[in-house]
């Protein structure tokens, strides 16, 4: 039987995630939305989409949490995107009760599901998927790094006018304004970009990096990035379906990893159909781990601030 993948949230990442799920075939895909016919029209769309990419996989588009039972991976996508001058941290009270109401629908049908959170501020709401499901926190991940490290690699490679895929990069913390970008485990075929980049130059890579969302927000006006959200999803999902074990930069639960603990944070992990199977320790220097341990803070305030508001 094929594996199901469940995308709640038809709009810009979900959509975009579910094309790329379907053009893989490698798993049956249902799209859930709070709006009428939306998931619906983009799931037949996809649907007809099938022959022509060779793929026989099963595509449902529904507003009934009913369709996405037994799912081996549910992604949340669901909620507001930011809009110009707003911070992804400006969104915390409103996506909280969207991804709260998605964990508390989607839990009971898909126990053993693993949980991908790209809803924004993603830290935060993959803490209050957590808090509502009550899951293993393996089984729940915010997907972050990988996007903030592509973003990273792409100005690497523009500055070395090298290929992007000759380029990795390491990006942790929480996927805010707060994450480290980290230049000593960020390399050119193996070599890091300290011997090949100036320093200052770096610096600004950085910057662009961490600036990275707001600077498209600013173009589109109207929204917030989907294509690469979408692909770094993509890498995850896939992971975890096919067993891939692929080490990646997510948000992951630290339970005494980096000394830190209780909170979701963006760190090397190995993805597997167990979900976060490894959370890789890197000796970091002493600024390195200020900056890591900063960025954590930010993640823990911002939680705490929410369960102050009793929201969920
Ligand atoms: N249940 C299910 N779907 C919902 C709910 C809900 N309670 N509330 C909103 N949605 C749906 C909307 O109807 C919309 O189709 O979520 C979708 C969000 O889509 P977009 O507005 O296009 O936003 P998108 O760009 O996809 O971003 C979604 O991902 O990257 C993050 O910061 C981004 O938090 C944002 C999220």
């Amino acid at each position: 039987m094929k594996k199901k993948v469940s995308v709640i949230g038809a709009g810009n990442v979900g959509a975009s995630l579910a094309q790329l799920i379907v053009h893989s075939g490698i798993a049956d895909l249902v799209l859930f939305d709070i709006v009428e016919g939306v998931p619906q029209g983009k799931a037949l769309d996809l649907s007809e989409a099938c022959p022509l990419w060779g793929s026989s996989v099963k595509v449902t588009g529904t507003n009934d949490y009913k369709d996405t039972a037994y799912s081996d991976v549910i992604v949340i996508t669901a909620g507001f995107p930011r809009k110009p001058g707003m911070s992804r941290d400006d969104l915390l009270a409103a996506n909280a009760k969207v991804v709260g109401d998605v964990a508390k629908n989607t839990c009971s049908l898909s126990k053993d599901a693993v949980y991908i959170v790209v809803t924004n501020p993603m830290d935060v709401m993959a803490q209050v998927t957590l808090q509502v499901t009550a899951f293993d926190p393996n089984k729940i991940i915010g997907m972050g790094g990988i996007l903030d490290s592509a973003r990273f690699r792409t100005f690497v490679a523009w500055e070395l006018g090298i290929a992007p895929e000759d380029v990795e990069a390491l990006v942790m913390g929480g996927h805010g304004d707060q994450m480290v970008p980290m230049p000593r485990f960020t390399t050119a075929k193996g070599i890091s970009i300290t011997h090949l980049i100036e320093k200052e130059k770096i610096d600004s890579l950085i910057n662009r990096t961490k600036n990275g969302g707001a600077e498209i927000v600013g173009l589109l006006k109207t929204g917030s990035a989907f294509y690469a959200p979408a692909a770094s999803t993509f890498e995850m999902v896939k992971s975890v379906i096919l067993n891939e074990k692929r080490m990646l930069p997510c948000s992951a639960y630290l339970n005494g990893h980096y000394g830190l603990k209780g909170y979701y944070a963006g760190v090397p992990v190995i993805l597997g159909e167990g979900g976060v199977e490894k959370i890789v320790e890197l000796p970091l220097t002493e600024d390195e781990r200020k900056d890591f341990v900063k960025s954590f803070d930010a993640v823990k305030g911002l939680v705490e601030k929410l369960n102050a508001g009793g929201e969920k």
